[in-house]
């Protein structure tokens, strides 16, 4: 499309195109929204809905509203009677990571290369933060970016050191729409994170990025397979959990 780069350009310098971020965003019009959603919950069927099955079943609507792939969440998870942040952190990969580590990070929980890279394809929505990418646009322009792509970062990461919550749309075509868009994007130096870069140049994973950029449908239903997966990986049932009473406090937390 020989208008899309200014289209991208001027989306980039339009105001919405950064986001300001905050711990306290619902602060003003709803403070507690977590809660009364718990609590209704809890009126209507008490300690039978675990936390961990809102998030499950929330984020598979979530995906569905913005026009992605429906799948099935098999409920009865319990919520964790313990949480240490570091433990997420570990499991996690990183934009610093070769390819080879990322795609260990997921086979050793027994997911496949094309699963890691059906799942990374979530980068069509939501956002990152500046400090993530900011070696790609600062002191010099990495060459694999895009170059009006990184201008358009500078901008939006110019004060990103005052102000640590200036974040950049993953999707920088169609951030708001769960579709194949990312993919498209990486093959022309549009993803914002180095690994994004790396998924579209690796051998192993170039192939199946190609693909899902020709065929959203394909991308579709292996990331619906994937969440599957993704959903009942080493959940809590029966005695192993807990229903929390507060999403955000185990039940006997002695600090309440
Ligand atoms: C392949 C390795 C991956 C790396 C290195 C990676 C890294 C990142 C980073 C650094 C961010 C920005 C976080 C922030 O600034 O707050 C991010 C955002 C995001 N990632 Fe990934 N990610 C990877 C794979 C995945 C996978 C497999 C999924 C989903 C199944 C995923 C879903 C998301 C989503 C939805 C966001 C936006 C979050 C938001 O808007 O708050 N990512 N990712």
């Amino acid at each position: 499309m020989a208008y899309y780069p200014i289209l991208f350009l001027l989306f980039l310098t339009l105001p919405f195109s950064s986001a300001k971020l905050t711990l306290d965003y619902y602060k003003a019009k709803c403070p507690d929204f977590e809660k009364i959603i718990k609590n209704a919950l809890e009126l209507a069927c008490p300690g039978i809905v675990s936390c961990s099955d809102i998030l499950a079943q929330a984020t598979r609507d979530l995906v569905k509203m913005v026009g992605g792939p429906y799948y099935k969440v098999r409920l009865g998870r319990k919520d964790s009677r313990d949480s240490d942040a570091k433990r997420v952190d570990a499991n996690l990969p990183t934009t610093k990571m070769t390819m080879s580590q990322i795609i260990d990070k997921f086979t050793v929980k027994n997911f496949t290369i094309r699963d890691m890279v059906a799942l990374t394809g979530a980068h069509t929505i939501g956002f990152t933060h500046c400090k993530e990418f900011i070696d790609r646009i600062y002191p010099i322009i990495d060459p694999t970016l895009h170059p009006k792509l990184a201008i358009g970062l500078r901008h939006i990461c110019q004060n990103y050191t005052l102000d640590t919550s200036m974040a950049a749309f993953n999707d920088v075509r169609s951030p708001s729409t769960f579709d194949n868009a990312f993919f498209k994007n990486i093959l022309k130096g549009l993803g914002l994170l180095t690994t994004d870069y790396l998924l579209s140049v690796d051998p192993r994973t170039r192939p199946i990025v190609e693909e899902y950029a020709k065929d959203q449908q394909a991308f579709f239903v292996d990331f619906a397979k994937a969440m599957e997966k993704v959903s009942v990986l080493g959940v809590k049932t029966g005695n192993k959990g807990e229903v929390r009473n507060r999403c955000d406090q185990f039940n006997n937390n002695i600090h309440a």
